[in-house]
């Protein structure tokens, strides 16, 4: 049994999902001057339309555990292994738009067999983080990033884009709510994982005529509990991630399964992560070339002397084949205000291995490293290539260059709070 606190008018609650409404996909293609009741655009649902409702923040109801769980020992962490007590939920239909939140218990969900999401892979996901700083105060790290990325995502697959800054206001309510399982030690986080979902119950392939959003947390600790571990890359050619045209921009599932295999597979033969890359004409030569894209699920950056001299930090530019990473974009931001007053270049350009191979050989290549919200900064040892093993700059005692380490600590203090930044947002 759980005891019921509504903070608005009260209203009975429905049990997770709602039932979903079977609309048939000829639904889409109706134009505004036809005459059904509520006609539909076949674009992908947008939070704007005005005919259906937009999320309402008046009827947010919070129903709280009755069998609080818990708490697990910071040492004992593991990512993505335990989670809190609640979850927040957004229902919506093509029919009525967004219906009220909610915060519930943490519970299993029900849905038919036949649901979209497990046929079709109706899918997108956010990745992002509450840090307690050392007053206590919560903080979310550019949650407007996640959200934004996240509503871009979901109208790639034609499920309903939502505003941005009323589902952060849920999240913060979610996060003092679950407040006690954010541990306060640097390094340790709450992991905030918003995910949306076609709950239709068809076979039919269309645009979903249902979907949910919900949020789930999970306490974890530093993804290098006893220091840095530098990690070896295998450049893999014979599958590739993402293609222009393709959704690799997108956080959807649809993209992370299939990188599995890969993966295992450069593991036996020792190596942490595929190096993805992407091959295509180098357009100053013309010759065929492979361009680095990301590493396994993070972006990557490249630290050289360039053949000017000039010491160049570089990372993939955003062409679609990239996901937009929010750490990527703040260690741009950083490196444009911080490194480039200390005679750094900092490119978002293309790049291929040959390239990064050559740097290496002629002592150029300076640091490698993978960025993303799990681990801040990934530090790269060496890179299999083509039969070569590339050293990435790293002594072999040493586990993270210069830059990786102080990009690290310059992200980590704002997020922390002990740097006052706008990136850092209060609950
Ligand atoms: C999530 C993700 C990243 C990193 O994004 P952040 O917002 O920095 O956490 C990079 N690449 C891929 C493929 C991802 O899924
Ligand atoms: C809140 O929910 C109640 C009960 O369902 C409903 O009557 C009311 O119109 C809702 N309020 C708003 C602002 O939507
Ligand atoms: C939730 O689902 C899991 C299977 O994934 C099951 O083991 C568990 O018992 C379910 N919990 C409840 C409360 O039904
Ligand atoms: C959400 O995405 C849609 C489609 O890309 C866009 O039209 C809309 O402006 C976005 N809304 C917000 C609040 O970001």
């Amino acid at each position: 049994m759980a005891s019921t606190l509504r903070l608005c008018l009260p209203r009975s609650s429905t049990i997770l999902p709602a039932p979903v409404c079977a609309l048939s996909s000829s639904r889409y293609l109706l134009t505004p001057s036809q005459t059904r009741r509520r006609p539909y655009s076949i674009a992908a649902p947008d939070a704007s339309d005005q005919r259906l409702r937009a999320i309402d923040l008046s009827n947010f109801s919070i129903t709280k555990t009755t069998t609080p769980k818990q708490l697990t020992a910071n040492e004992k962490l593991i990512f993505g292994r335990f989670f809190t007590d609640h979850m927040l939920s957004l229902e919506w239909t093509a029919a009525d738009g967004w219906l009220d939140p909610k915060i519930t218990p943490y519970q299993n969900l029900s849905l038919d067999p036949a649901t979209c999401v497990f046929h079709y892979a109706f899918e997108a996901f956010e990745g992002m983080k509450a840090y307690k700083d050392k007053t206590g105060q919560v903080r979310l790290f550019r949650p407007d990033m996640n959200m934004k990325r996240l509503n871009k995502s979901v109208a790639r697959i034609a499920l309903p884009t939502f505003e941005g800054e009323k589902v952060i206001e849920l999240i913060k309510n979610f996060c003092r709510l679950e407040e006690r399982f954010i541990p306060s030690q640097r390094g340790y986080s709450l992991y905030i994982r918003p995910n949306m979902i076609g709950t239709q119950k068809t076979l039919g392939v269309g645009p979903p005529g249902s979907a949910l959003l919900y949020v789930i947390a999970s306490p974890v600790g530093p993804y290098y509990p006893t220091g840095f571990k530098a990690i070896s890359l295998e450049a893999t050619t014979y599958a590739v991630r993402a293609w222009p045209g393709g959704v690799g921009a997108s956080k959807l599932g649809a993209n992370y399964a299939p990188c599995i295999v890969p993966q295992m597979q450069a593991a036996t033969r020792g190596f942490q992560q595929n190096l993805w890359l992407f091959e295509d004409v180098d357009e100053r030569t013309g010759e065929k070339e492979d361009f680095v894209t990301e590493v396994g699920t993070m972006n990557l950056f490249t630290a050289i002397v360039n053949k000017d001299g000039q010491k160049e930090l570089m990372t993939a530019p955003l062409d679609g084949t990239i996901l937009e990473g929010v750490v990527r974009d703040s260690i741009l931001q950083l490196a444009r205000e911080r490194l480039v007053p200390d005679g750094w270049k900092v490119s978002e350009k293309k790049f291929h291995m040959r390239e990064v191979a050559d740097a290496a050989r002629e002592g150029r290549l300076l640091e490698v490293f993978g960025s993303g919200t799990a681990a801040v900064v990934s530090p790269v040892r060496s890179i299999s290539y083509k039969g070569e093993l590339v050293n990435c700059g790293l002594k072999e005692d040493q586990e993270v260059g210069p830059v990786t380490l102080r990009m690290k600590d310059w992200i980590e203090g704002i997020q922390y709070g002990e740097e006052d930044h706008p990136w850092s947002w209060k609950l």
